[in-house]
């Protein structure tokens, strides 16, 4: 039975599908559309569908005529719907791809290019201005023994910075099994000078403790760099010389030091020195750096005593020599005008991130 309405001409009927299909197909907007208007054209309710069933009842003379027209229809519409399909599939896959598309790359962290300490910094621009002078490193134990750190440098058992309310100690009370950390870099003096033939010239950058309460100007770990000369024929004013050398070196070309009478057990004489104060270049009243003075306080220093030299088995009647000891906490402190010293352990990027 034909579902075509009797009135239907069945070539009609098919030159109309043709002509319809375009639009419809071209209408599908995805796949799934495109399946419904597939059946809707061709599928067994469709025009062209109900022409293919109701074939057989088609008078005989008619029949090839209709039944070429229906392939050329079912052709037609198959050949449009393909072309869709492509076209369609390749936009779906386009979105696939744009929507399922995973980032495989991570979010990149910005390190920051962190630096070297302050203390660090200046410790190696120190050293580098002796290394100048041709001076060698030496290094030593920060936990000491008294030999070192008090007796092999003329400091008698009663000195007070032998106590333990100045030094702090890891073992205490048995005077022959002491061991303590070392107050300052000097018996690094001792240990080299015990291992090396004279002539001697070597700096020693290191960290030393005292017993005290942290301020402005005092810290319980802190800093020394000591240095130590000792040769034949060297004189005050050889000392003199290289702190005054050092001075302009780190401070700039028109430094100027003084030095003034102090007293060290292990140097004879014995001075500290002071660099002329290079933001106001000498006494201008509130100086923020030097307070008006003229002079920042640096370091200690002096002669080698002969009872260090004899102590290391150098020949005291040949040799002499000078030190001295320096705090960078403290050369960086004068160099940039920073107020106190807690600024070095507190670790605040806006402070460290300065220099
Ligand atoms: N060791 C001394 C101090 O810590 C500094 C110093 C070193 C003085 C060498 C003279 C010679 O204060």
């Amino acid at each position: 039975m034909s579902n075509l309405p009797p009135d239907m001409d069945p070539i009609a009927t098919l030159d109309l599908a043709i002509t319809d299909a375009p639009a419809a197909i071209e209408a599908a907007s995805s796949l799934d559309e495109l399946e419904g208007v597939e059946s809707a054209l061709l599928g067994k309710g469709s025009p062209v569908g109900e022409v293919r069933r109701s074939l057989g009842q088609i008078e005989a003379d008619l029949r090839p005529k209709v039944g070429a027209k229906l392939n050329e229809a079912s052709e037609r519409i198959r050949d449009l719907l393909e072309e869709r399909r492509l076209v369609l599939g390749r936009v779906e896959e386009a979105r696939t791809l744009r929507e399922e598309a995973i980032d495989v790359t991570l979010e990149a962290v910005s390190l920051r290019t962190g630096s070297l300490h302050l203390v660090q910094q200046t410790i190696d621009e120190v050293v580098d201005i002796f290394i100048g002078l041709g001076y060698r490193v030496a290094e030593g134990p920060e936990a000491e023994l008294a030999w070192y750190s008090f007796d092999a440098l003329n400091t008698p058992p009663t000195h007070p910075s032998r106590w333990d309310t100045d030094t702090m100690y890891l073992d205490w009370g048995d005077p022959e099994a002491e061991v303590h950390l070392r107050p300052h870099t000097s018996p690094v003096q001792v240990r080299w000078m015990e291992r090396h033939e004279p002539p001697v010239y070597v700096v020693v950058p290191g960290r030393c403790y005292r017993k005290d309460t942290i301020d402005a100007t005092h810290l319980p770990v802190f800093h020394q760099i000591e240095g130590l000369a000792v040769d034949s024929g060297i004189e005050f004013g050889d000392l003199k010389g290289t702190l005054l050398h050092f001075a302009r070196e780190f401070f700039g070309p028109t430094s100027e030091v003084r030095l003034r009478p102090h007293f060290f057990p292990f140097t004879e004489p014995s001075a500290e020195m002071d660099v002329s104060c290079f933001a106001c270049d000498g006494g201008v009243t509130g100086c923020r750096v030097c307070g008006g003075a003229g002079w920042l306080e640096l370091l200690g220093c002096g002669m080698v005593d002969p009872n260090v030299l004899d102590a290391v088995g150098y020949d005291s009647s040949q040799l002499a020599g000078f030190a001295f000891g320096m705090g960078p906490e403290r050369l960086a402190m004068a160099r940039h005008g920073i107020d106190s010293l807690r600024h070095f352990i507190e670790s605040d990027i806006r402070f460290l991130g300065q220099f």
